[in-house]
């Protein structure tokens, strides 16, 4: 039974991915390195620093960790000025009706998210005090794939791993919930990934029922 939703926050909560693929285009741009909409779907769910080494894996000049360390601040500041723009209309569809849902049933609610700008997004989408914890990129040593974030999130909501569902738009993170041993429901891009318990192109597309009623096969 399901008695906690940890839901990964860029893609899933909020669309930031153009941001995102913004602020990475210039910085390549300035820097002279091709960065496509495509490469940039390559980098959800990936940290800031990991992003910027897959951006620079064909590069071949080699760079200080000062000089990797400026070039993600400077695509930092870039995404921040873009993120001004963030309102709460930019949260995706169905996530105000399903947090809403949830938490009448009684479910915690957490973010996982491997963003440091997660606080920032979440008071400027208003949903800065929605949820029973969020554990984003501030507070983790390893990001995903690695499950750190989501059995952080379930850690603090004195709940067992097999008891949270996350949803994710992100291969890495599908991953990162597997590898927690949580179950996982897909949504977005992510929706074609075989390895995801359930699947929706949007948390429009789902009752809370459905998302609680998962079971497991191993701990069913
Ligand atoms: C994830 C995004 O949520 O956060 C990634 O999917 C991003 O694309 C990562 O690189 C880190 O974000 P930030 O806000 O700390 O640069
Ligand atoms: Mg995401």
């Amino acid at each position: 039974m399901i008695k906690a939703v940890i839901f990964d926050l860029d893609g899933v909560i909020v669309s930031t991915d153009e941001y995102h693929y913004l602020a990475w285009k210039q910085l390549a741009d300035e820097k002279g390195y091709s960065f496509t909409r495509q490469d940039n779907e390559r980098l959800r769910g990936v940290s800031r620093m990991e992003s910027l080494e897959l951006i620079l894996r064909d590069a071949s000049q080699r760079y200080s960790q000062a000089e990797k360390l400026a070039m993600a601040e400077t695509k930092n500041v870039i995404y921040r000025q873009l993120l001004s723009k963030l309102q709460a209309d930019a949260v995706l569809p169905g996530v105000l009706d399903c947090l809403v849902d949830l938490k009448a049933r009684g479910v915690k609610v957490a973010i996982g998210s491997s963003s440091k700008n997660a606080a920032y997004i979440l008071q400027a989408i208003g949903l800065d005090r929605t949820f029973d914890t969020v554990v984003d990129g501030t507070c983790i040593t390893r990001s995903k794939p690695d499950p750190e974030v989501f059995s952080q999130a379930a850690q603090q909501l004195g709940m067992a791993p097999e008891s949270c569902l996350v949803v994710e738009d992100a291969a890495a993170g599908i991953e990162a919930a597997l590898a927690a041993g949580m179950a996982v429901l897909a949504v977005g891009t992510a929706a074609d990934d075989p390895r995801a318990h359930l699947a929706v192109s949007n948390l429009s597309q789902i009752t809370t029922e459905s998302m609680l009623q998962l079971q497991l096969p191993s701990v069913a």
